[in-house]
C-alpha cells in the first residue's frame, strides 16, 4: 500500500539538499503542513539558517561522506522515531565539454548526484527493513533524466545529464528491488528552476574547493555557469523557470497521485515525444523477419 501524502502532520521527513532552492522549499512545503523535517546540508552557515527558520532539527553532512551521511539519517531515524519519506535532493551542475571533463571532475559530479542519492537511499531503507516500516523515497532527477531537452542543446550539460540518467535508472532499479516490500520510489523531473544551483556548484566544485592536492581540472572542462547561453535561450529560461515552492507543490501532489516519475513542467511532454519518436524510429527500422 503506498503511503498516504493527503495529510502530512503524522509525517516525518528527512531533506539532503535542504539548504536552499528545492530542497528548502520541500522542507518548507512539509512543515508548514504540520510534518517534521530533518534537513541536512553541505552548507553549513545555510542550513542553519533554513532549520531555524522552520524549527527543525539539522545536520551539516557531505553526501560524499557515506559512513557519516548514514550517521546522521540514524540520527533523524532516532530524533523522530522513524522516518516516512527521505528526499535525496543535494545536487551539483557542471558545465563544459564531455570530452573535456577530468576524471576529478566527473567523479564529483557523479559522487554528488548518482552516489550521494543511492547513499541517501541505503540507510534508510535498512532502518525500514529493520523496523518493519512502511516508508517512500523521493528522489531529484531532472527533465534531462527523461530526454536530452531542447533548451539545453549547446549549453554543455552532458556530465549533468549523464548523472540524472543515471538517477532514473537508480529509481527504477531500486524500485524493483523494493517491490515485494512497504518502501515506494518516486521521481522528481524539474524542467527549469529558478534556484541558485550554478552559483553553488561552481562555489563547491573541485577547482573552487576541496580538490585533492595537486589535482587540476582538464583545460576548458568546468566553465563559469553562464557559458554557451545566449540571449535567447536566457529568455526561454526566464520564462520556463518556476520557483522552488510551486516546484515542491508539484512533488507532493506527485506523491499523493502515487506517481513514480513526477514531471512539473508541461513542455517536457514534447522533449519526451521526441526521444520516443527516436527510439520508435529505430525499432520501425528492425529487420520484420
Ligand atoms: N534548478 C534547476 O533548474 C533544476 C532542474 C532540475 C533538477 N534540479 C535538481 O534539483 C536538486 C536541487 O537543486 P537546486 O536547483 O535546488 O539547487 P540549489 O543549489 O539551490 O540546492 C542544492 C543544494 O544541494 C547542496 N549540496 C550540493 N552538494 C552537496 C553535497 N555534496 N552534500 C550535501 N549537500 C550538497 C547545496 O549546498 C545546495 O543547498 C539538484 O539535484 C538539481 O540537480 C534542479
Amino acid at each position: 500500500m503506498p503511503l498516504d501524502f493527503s495529510k502530512l502532520d503524522d509525517k516525518r521527513i528527512f531533506v539532503t539538499g535542504a539548504a536552499d532552492g528545492i530542497g528548502a522549499a520541500l522542507a518548507r512545503l512539509f512543515r508548514g503542513a504540520g510534518a517534521r523535517v530533518f534537513l541536512c546540508d553541505v552548507a553549513e552557515e545555510r542550513l542553519r539558517e533554513a532549520a531555524h527558520g522552520l524549527d527543525a532539527p539539522f545536520a551539516a553532512c557531505d553526501v560524499r561522506n557515506t559512513t557519516a551521511l548514514a550517521r546522521v539519517v540514524e540520527r533523524a531515524w532516532r530524533e523522530f522515531g522513524g522516518l516516512d519519506l527521505v528526499c535525496a535532493n543535494a545536487g551539483v551542475v557542471a558545465q563544459g565539454p564531455i570530452l573535456e571533463a577530468s576524471r576529478e571532475e566527473l567523479d564529483w559530479i557523479f559522487d554528488i548526484n548518482v552516489r550521494g542519492v543511492l547513499d541517501t537511499c541505503r540507510p534508510f531503507v535498512r532502518l525500514l527493513r529493520e523496523h518493519r516500516r512502511q516508508g517512500h523515497i523521493l528522489m531529484t532527477g531532472s527533465e534531462a533524466a527523461l530526454s536530452y531537452p531542447r533548451l539545453i542543446h549547446g549549453m554543455q550539460l552532458t556530465a549533468y545529464l549523464m548523472t540524472k540518467h543515471a538517477v532514473l535508472a537508480l529509481a527504477d532499479g531500486l524500485r524493483a528491488d523494493v517491490a515485494a516490500e512497504d518502501i515506494g520510489v518516486s521521481v522528481l523531473c524539474p524542467g527549469p528552476v529558478a534556484t541558485n544551483l550554478s552559483q553553488s556548484s561552481q562555489a563547491l566544485r573541485p577547482t573552487a574547493a576541496g580538490a585533492a592536492p595537486g589535482a587540476t581540472a582538464a583545460p576548458g572542462s568546468a566553465r563559469p555557469p553562464s557559458a554557451g547561453i545566449t540571449p535567447a535561450v536566457q529568455e526561454r529560461l526566464g520564462v520556463l523557470s518556476l520557483s522552488p515552492d510551486v516546484i515542491a507543490e508539484r512533488a507532493l501532489e506527485g506523491l499523493r497521485r502515487g506517481l513514480f516519475v513526477i514531471p512539473t513542467h508541461p513542455h517536457t511532454a514534447d522533449d519526451v515525444d521526441h526521444r520516443q519518436a527516436e527510439i520508435r524510429a529505430g525499432l520501425a527500422a528492425l529487420p520484420t523477419t
